[in-house]
């Protein structure tokens, strides 16, 4: 899988018809919330009718919007969170094409709690904090050196990067056998639900990750538990079932472990011994060097790594995109055909315009940290607006990462069809870059 040579975005079937692969058999499964296309066609256009009428009673022209960037119509002589407003002026000030009221599709780590306990500390942002991300969850966990995320499983299927330092994971198929891996700084994992895993921070500085689950709903408070599932098992039961006494029953934890501190383990290659023929090597639930791996996209203004079900078998039903813009670069305007877009951002700062239906659209700023949702199918760009290079992820709860590129359907359109609906002449038009080169300038 590789970016060919002109660095368009083609290689592998990302092309745009690709979708018909893993199209459900039933198209009317395609539209949003598996509703048929006659229940989608009616609920949207009642929708489309309430959008409208709220549009129209945001009452703003072109010429209004035009005019409250001028003269001192934008000041705001009360109070006001200076820091905040520092670090999201679009809002605050909205570029005039900016319309009407859109649900919020940004949310930062930095304002969710932390479970702060010995060893580290988790916290996350779902469908809870950001009520539009209904397919995807994130949690955002430190595991200092030798401290263990408790051994458990969940009901969510579980992808996983590793942000800093270095952790060892395991993972049990129904077939008995066990995967482990070390992994390290931009190294994956995934867990299919219900697989009982484990993850240790290493030597050093221990690890930082960022999880991420395919409900938008998760918790990771809603988890199950070792520790837990012992503790409530009557003691005559744990002795038919495992041979322990009593006594031994009395020595397990009565309360839940979840994050605790724990001696470093010793190399890796003892716990291959030990398993024997019980190592799982068919299946390879990490994957390493997702950030520095060959990009399937690369241009003057950055580069787009992807990663799913094609060449990480596991993931299959999380797709990802590692987008790295320069200063001043583009994420191109697109969208994706095939759910709504989860993002994390691992650097830098930008901004992002989502447009919807009924002629909204809203701006909005993201730092490091950062959690942005961009509807299922909505528009939208991404313009690096710092002086550091941008990297941030684009996630899908989907097996197959795909978009649409905004220039590449104008290359597309033939003559008039592309005059009639733009007012332009054909020069500017056939001046539109006729590829989906992903970051611009190309
Ligand atoms: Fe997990
Ligand atoms: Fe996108």
């Amino acid at each position: 899988m590789a970016a060919d040579q002109s660095g368009v975005f083609s290689g592998e079937g990302f092309a745009p018809d690709d979708h018909t692969q893993d199209a459900p058999s039933d198209p009317a499964n395609n539209r949003p919330n598996g509703v048929s296309r006659r229940e989608f066609v009616g609920a949207a256009a009642v929708a489309g009718a309430t959008l409208i009428s709220a549009a129209g009673a945001f009452g703003q022209s072109r010429s209004d919007l035009e005019a409250g960037r001028s003269d001192d119509y934008a000041s705001d002589p009360g109070p006001e969170n200076d820091a905040l407003l520092a670090l999201n002026p679009d809002p605050n000030r909205p570029p005039f094409t900016d319309r009407g009221t859109l649900p919020p599709f940004w949310y930062g780590f930095a304002l969710t709690p932390k479970r702060l306990q010995a060893g580290g500390w988790t916290h996350q942002v779902t469908e809870r904090e950001l009520p539009l991300s209904k397919d995807l969850a994130g949690v955002n966990m430190r595991l200092t050196a030798g401290s263990f995320r408790e051994l458990h499983w969940h009901l969510a299927d579980e992808w996983a990067i590793m942000l800093a330092g270095k952790a060892r994971v395991s993972v049990m198929q129904p077939n008995g056998k066990m995967f482990i891996d070390d992994v390290e700084k931009g190294d994956l994992w995934y867990f299919p639900a219900g697989y009982p895993h484990s993850i240790q921070g290493l030597e050093g500085a221990g690890c930082e990750f960022l999880l991420v689950f395919d409900q938008g709903d998760f918790s990771e408070d809603d988890t199950f538990l070792l520790s837990e599932m012992l503790a409530h098992i009557p003691p005559e039961v744990i002795q038919k079932n495992m041979g322990w006494s009593r006594q031994e029953w009395d020595q397990l934890p009565a309360e839940t472990l979840y994050i605790f501190p724990a001696e470093l383990p010793g190399p890796i290659e003892n716990d291959k011994r030990f398993l024997g023929s019980r190592l799982e090597t068919e299946n390879q639930y990490t994957f390493h060097g997702a950030m520095t791996m060959k990009p399937l996209a690369e241009t003057a203004g950055g580069s787009a790594r992807v990663i799913d079900s094609r060449n990480f078998p596991a993931s299959r039903n999380i797709a990802t995109g590692i987008v790295t813009l320069r200063p001043g670069a583009l994420r191109e305007l697109h969208w994706h055909p095939n759910g709504s877009e989860w993002q994390y951002w691992i650097q830098g700062k930008g901004r992002m315009t989502v447009t919807m239906t009924g002629a909204r659209a809203r701006t909005v700023d993201f730092n490091a940290g950062d959690v942005g949702l961009v509807p299922n199918m909505a528009g939208h760009y991404i313009e690096n607006t710092g002086s550091e290079d941008v990297i941030f992820l684009e996630m899908f709860k989907t097996s197959r990462y795909q978009s649409i590129s905004v220039n590449e359907w104008i290359a597309r359109m033939p003559d008039k069809m592309a005059q009639v609906h733009l007012k332009l002449p054909l020069s500017p038009i056939r001046r539109v870059p006729a590829s989906q080169y992903v970051v611009l300038p190309k």
